[in-house]
């Protein structure tokens, strides 16, 4: 492998076709000297991990735009953040982000540390985000690897071992191609590359930059890397929700802090259980309760079918939301919220 010229290649094609985002500043105008913010590229790669750049895109700005500096987000008060967080996914990661804001407030007098190992120090950062962070922040020469890179190298390489257990094969070659020269654009080039050029099932090698280095390509029959051990299928939980209303609002209880969407709003649930209710017991009122069908969602480790029910009441020690604000909920409660109230506010 000419590392050289494969590195050349890659980051001529990101100085021209280097996608225009939110928190990235641009390899012309990193050129000109102009650094990024630690804040913003630290929150991004949060996000990032999460979800997609379209996906993500929104939040970063609304988050900004609220919470201009760590100083700003660390003062923010826990509700207020899982909110804003409701959307982008498991809300560990919420807390995470706080803890670390937190931390680099009271403890860096709201300075990010500028090293690799500085930031992997803070509470609720781990290692991927502090080589992210590491490299396009502060262009330190961090191997920077997510699924992207994964992917990319296994081509590169025509890696025959399966993913998971390939992992520290692949990470050792990203790191062969790190050096000292631009580490920051070499980082966002190989995202870039990831996400727009070498996709997952349909790479489009002829726009590639770097495909007469691709092992993968030279094979022809790219789109079969990575190798992956077949998975086990993901169980299926059942259970029931229960969307009672009073007037023009929705009965709502907070989670346990810990387990799955811990600390969160949501709607009264059943147990989720490895096999259908047999009955529905559990309401959270005596009410005329009437089903609304069902809604599915998948969560990392299973999926869930939730059997809905609707009434109109009252109850006791339930958190009165309306209609129009259950924006808040995690998609889970948001879909049988709607399902249940096929409400156009919330469509
Ligand atoms: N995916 C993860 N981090 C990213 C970044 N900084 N830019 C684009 N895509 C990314």
């Amino acid at each position: 492998m000419n590392t050289a010229d494969l590195r050349r290649r890659l980051l001529d094609w990101y100085d021209a076709v280097a996608r225009d985002l939110p928190w990235r500043v641009s390899p012309a105008d990193r050129r000109q000297g102009r650094t990024p913010d630690p804040y913003r590229v630290w929150l991004s790669e949060v996000m990032l991990q999460q979800t997609t750049v379209p996906h993500a895109a929104p939040y970063f700005l609304e988050f900004t735009r609220r919470w201009p500096t760590v100083g700003d987000l660390a003062a923010v008060e826990d509700g207020d953040l899982m909110g804003a967080w409701a959307g982008l996914g498991y809300y560990a990661r919420a807390r995470n982000l706080l803890r670390c804001a937190r931390a680099v407030a009271a403890d860096h007098a709201g300075v990010f540390p500028d090293s690799e190992a500085g930031l992997r120090a803070l509470p609720g950062i781990g290692a991927y985000t502090a080589a992210a962070v590491a490299a396009i922040a502060f262009d330190r020469p961090a191997n920077v690897v997510d699924g992207n890179v994964e992917r990319v190298m296994s081509r590169l390489f025509a890696v025959e071992a399966p993913l998971p257990g390939c992992k520290e094969e692949l990470k050792g070659l990203a790191a062969s191609l790190v050096t000292d020269d631009r580490p920051g654009d070499w980082a966002q080039a190989l995202m870039d590359l990831g996400a727009t050029v070498c996709k997952p099932k349909a790479p489009l090698c002829e726009r590639c930059p770097v495909s007469m280095h691709c092992a993968a390509f030279a094979r022809g029959d790219p789109e079969t890397f990575p190798r992956k051990t077949r998975k086990a299928a993901r169980p299926r939980r059942y259970g029931v929700a229960w969307v009672l209303t009073r007037g023009d609002a929705v009965a709502l209880v907070r989670r346990p802090d810990k387990g799955l969407l811990g600390g969160m709003l949501g709607l009264p649930t059943s147990d989720w259980a490895a096999e259908p209710p047999a009955i529905l017991s559990g309401a959270p009122a005596d009410a005329d309760w009437r089903p609304a069908g069902e809604i599915d969602h998948v969560f990392t480790h299973f999926s869930l079918t939730l059997t809905v029910m609707r009434a109109e009441g009252d109850a006791e020690g339930v958190t009165w939301t309306p209609v129009d604000r259950l924006d808040v909920l995690p998609s889970v409660f948001l879909k049988a919220a709607r399902r249940a109230l096929l409400n156009p506010r919330l469509l």
